[in-house]
């Protein structure tokens, strides 16, 4: 992470947690990491426990935001078991989490659907932290950046430049997320940000070059530096690893080493 950039860095809970145990977290994380500066953390609890999450938040929210793991592109209507943006809005949750890979593979989200999604949750205020990522069979035939060159533009396509202050870009590759992932070599992850940044630019001008980029997938104390060393990357978005309120204040300060020196 670039020294003048601000750094970005947070879990995803994924299917994990109660209301209880994520607030528990939230608080102790909130306590752990008080004295932090220039750092923006966030927690992304499962969604039925974002109301207590928000409840237990007070005083910490600038430091720590709160984020969904996913949302519908419609404001409302007959669409059982979904939840909206302006639903999360009005929850008091700061980010929405869209296109993560595992969304992509289980749940078949397509391109098309996640452009819907990342305009309705821009429409309705809230940050969104769009995932991008190619799988371990694009990569094999050479096709990985074509994929994630096609996803930031399906994804992205009209974006409105005015907001991009609340985009942020987590590069996670399929292949590397998750029980079984293997680590990208952190001069893969570089050369892959440098092509968003470029794409980024492509679709939004200049300000394309300074929104947030993150890398994640198998992020851990011993690797977090390597990764957060790289010129083009801003921030950890980080898994398994960070579960636990020990093992996220280990893998950021692992991340911050350079940042603290
Ligand atoms: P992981 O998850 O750190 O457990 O690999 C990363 C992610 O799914 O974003």
């Amino acid at each position: 992470m670039s020294r003048d950039r601000c750094r970005y860095f947070g879990t995803n809970f994924k299917m994990h947690q109660t209301p209880a145990e994520s607030a528990q977290f939230y608080v102790e994380l909130a306590a752990m990491t008080g004295a932090l500066e220039g750092v923006q953390l966030f927690v992304i609890p499962p969604c039925t426990s974002l109301a207590t999450v928000v409840a237990a938040s007070d005083g910490h929210r600038e430091r720590i935001w709160i984020g969904a793991q996913n949302m519908y592109w419609a404001p409302e209507g007959a669409y059982t078991g979904e939840i909206s943006g302006p639903m999360l809005a009005k929850l008091g949750v700061d980010l929405v989490l869209l296109g993560h890979a595992e969304r992509r593979e289980h749940f078949h989200e397509t391109d098309v659907e996640l452009n819907k999604k990342v305009l309705a949750g821009i429409a309705c205020g809230l940050r969104v932290l769009l995932c991008v990522g190619e799988t371990a069979e694009e990569r094999s035939f050479g096709v990985g950046a074509e994929t994630i060159s096609r996803q930031l533009k399906i994804d992205l396509h009209h974006f409105p430049v005015e907001a991009v202050d609340r985009l942020l870009i987590a590069y996670e590759p399929v292949w590397s997320i998750g029980e079984g992932g293997v680590p990208a070599n952190p001069a893969d992850v570089e050369a892959a940000a440098k092509l968003i940044r470029a794409v980024l630019t492509d679709l939004l001008g200049p300000v394309g070059g300074v929104v947030p980029l993150l890398y994640g997938g198998s992020v851990n104390p011993g690797n977090a530096a390597g990764f957060a060393a790289l010129p083009d990357i801003d921030g950890l978005f980080v898994g398994r690893a960070a579960w636990s309120v020990p093992g996220f204040r280990d893998t950021l300060d692992a991340a911050l080493m350079d940042h603290q020196s």
